[in-house]
């Protein structure tokens, strides 16, 4: 949520800040600002609100020749969406670029009185009031005390006018990377905008001043100590986070699945027998816990809910699921017997992180299922199994769930072995269909005819509605999830046996309900419950395993799923859900890698 960039080197920072906005922009995209501190510290600021495009045009429009910049693209959480509160902010001597929320920007504006002094509506510009207000002369000593009082979360990037060619960095929660490369010293809230420049990187310790300048990075403690950073090596490329022909990341990163399957599945297994001892994960954990809890948001979440009807069908252990913002301020029921998974493409969810660090002072241990290395979940949970899907550039995530769901069913695997619950040959039989499911979803990427026609009886609806019992249901979650967020059709999931108890009311001639009823054990009973809807002039979009035999008179259309065993239906059933979502916000011209108010990564509460 906003993505922030730092350059000091030896090139036209403008250009560099620019080209590195336009890697970020996934993670906010309300307006985007750029602030230039030449040689002779004369400041030059250039803000926007609006994308990218809009904010280089204008400053291809003013060139301005500086080595030293940051720049900003944002999420707008306090104020409107307008250039007044685009970033960066200046007062003064100070002028700065900030992700995260400072909670308390009331009160600091109250108690120094800077109310004269503000010209937008941002917490950030208060931000830089008080820096402003403290400053002396010293960056590290203004730190140090805007640290006592700043509530809340932040990164910050800091350009003081009468230090040209420096830029000071300090966060607390809100994520933030740095490098080192040939061209100068880099900061930014991810990967993606440093790869070009360098793929050795470290993350920036918490409450830790760091100075950029041309030729060095320095990191001091609060104390003023010198701290050496932990230096890590970038293990994907730069193609990797581009299009690569493809039109849009949705669809590219869909076209992914089997491959990131692949790399999060066959490296865990030992002679077809899954294990993550390698790892540093031990057995133990799986073999003490009596509960198991997991906490995510949105589609990990949703990953979290199959996860829960897997382990409890498989290996009857309870498990309970919690949204991340709920469950942090809620009275959570877990103690030492709990194992605690939380789940996260990003590692930087701040809600998810918060439950993290509330599951381990509960006692709980801590297992997190992490797709970007190095995250802070990853950091701070106890264990660690990384999701090896690369970087998801799309908001609307898709290849992260389909391997978050992959670690689900090895752990499933490892538990059920270590508990005695499969012999090591039913363990090998359940590796080698999850194996066989990356195969399947590439059957549902070629063969997505049946989807497109589908596309056609959803596109013009205000409405639409996702059906199923049991794992279908968990499956349909996410499916709605997919449609709203990026086609804008009001999308709700319904367990299909509830529908009678109100939902129904909302079926009218031809409203979509996209029916799931893959599930043996209770096909019967879902086809009844399609049944009523259709009875009510709901239009029918069936999805079925292959094999299925079902009445035509159920359906208006039927999407077939290669795949044989109940339990791996969601690995075809997610692409396919993708893929009619995907479809259908791109027929309907939607910017789909950018759905309107969202942002890729959600470091604000
Ligand atoms: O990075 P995380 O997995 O923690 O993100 C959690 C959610 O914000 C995320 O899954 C979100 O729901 C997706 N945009 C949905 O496609």
């Amino acid at each position: 949520m906003c993505g922030i960039i730092g350059y000091s080197g030896s090139f036209c920072a403008q250009k560099i800040l620019l080209d590195g906005l336009e890697q970020l922009e996934y993670r906010g995209y309300d307006s985007a600002g750029v602030a230039l501190l030449d040689d002779q510290g004369e400041l030059f600021l250039q803000k926007k609100a609006g994308r990218v495009s809009v904010l280089r045009k204008a400053c291809e429009a003013a060139p301005v020749k500086s080595r030293c910049g940051i720049g900003h693209t944002r999420w707008a959480t306090h104020g409107g969406v307008t250039d007044a509160n685009a970033h960066p902010h200046s007062c003064g001597q100070v002028t700065l670029i900030h992700n995260g929320i400072i909670e308390n920007y009331h009160e600091i504006t109250a108690a120094f009185g800077f109310q004269d002094r503000l010209h937008s509506e941002t917490d950030t510009e208060v931000a830089a009031c008080l820096l402003d207000h403290l400053y002396r002369g010293n960056p590290f000593e203004t730190l140090k005390k805007a640290v006592d009082i700043l509530v809340g979360s932040y990164a910050f990037c800091i350009l003081f006018k009468d230090r040209p060619g420096q830029i000071f960095c300090i966060r607390n929660v809100s994520p933030l990377v740095a490098a080192q490369g040939e061209a100068g010293s880099f900061v930014a809230s991810d990967l993606t905008a440093l790869i070009a420049h360098s793929r050795s990187y470290f993350v920036v310790p918490e409450k830790t001043v760091m100075t950029l300048s041309a030729d060095r990075i320095t990191l001091l403690d609060l104390n003023g100590q010198t701290m050496e950073p932990e230096c890590l090596t970038v293990d994907w490329n730069v193609e990797s986070a581009q299009k690569g022909g493809y039109p849009h990341f949705m669809i590219k990163e869909i076209n992914e699945q089997p491959q990131a399957m692949e790399n999060t599945v066959r490296p865990r297994l030992f002679n077809g027998l899954p294990d993550f001892r390698e790892e540093g994960v031990e057995d133990s954990l799986f073999l003490d816990c009596e509960t198991i809890t997991i906490v995510a948001c949105g589609t990990a979440m949703y990953a979290g809910m199959v996860g829960k009807a897997i382990i409890e069908q498989i290996l009857h252990i309870p498990v309970a699921v919690h949204i991340a913002s709920e469950f942090r301020y809620d009275t959570p029921l877990i103690n030492e017997k709990t194992l605690t998974i939380v789940i996260s493409q990003s590692g930087e969810t701040i809600d998810t992180l918060a439950a993290l660090r509330l599951a381990k002072e509960c006692g709980s241990r801590t297992l997190a299922i992490v797709n970007v290395k190095g995250s802070t979940i990853a950091r701070e949970s106890d264990y660690v199994l990384y999701t090896h899907a690369g970087p998801e550039i799309a908001v609307a995530s898709t290849k992260a769930y389909i391997v978050q769901l992959a670690v689900l069913y090895l752990l499933t695997g490892r538990i059920a072995l270590l508990r005695g619950i499969f012999t090591e040959k039913q363990a090998k039989e359940f590796m080698d269909t999850l194996l066989s499911a990356s195969s399947s979803i590439a059957q549902v990427i070629q063969k997505d005819e049946a989807i497109k026609k589908a596309v056609k009886a959803v596109k013009h609806s205000d409405h639409a509605f996702f059906i199923g019992r049991g794992l279908d249901y968990a499956f349909s979650l996410e499916g709605a999830l997919k449609l709203k967020e990026i086609s804008y059709i009001h999308a709700e999931a319904y367990a299909a046996g509830e529908l009678k108890h109100g939902t129904i009311a909302l079926i009218e001639k031809n409203t979509p309900v996209i029916a799931l009823a893959t599930q043996e054990k209770i096909f019967a009973k879902t086809i009844s419950n399609i049944r009523e809807v259709r009875a009510r002039g709901a239009s029918v979009i069936l999805i079925v395993k292959e094999n299925a035999q079902v009445d035509p008179d159920v359906y208006d259309i039927r999407i077939d799923l290669p795949v044989r065993q109940d339990e791996f239906a969601v690995f075809t059933a997610a692409a396919t859900l993708q893929l009619l979502a995907y479809y259908t916000s791109d027929a309907k011209g939607l910017n789909v890698d950018k759905p309107r108010n969202l942002a890729k990564s959600v470091t604000v509460e």
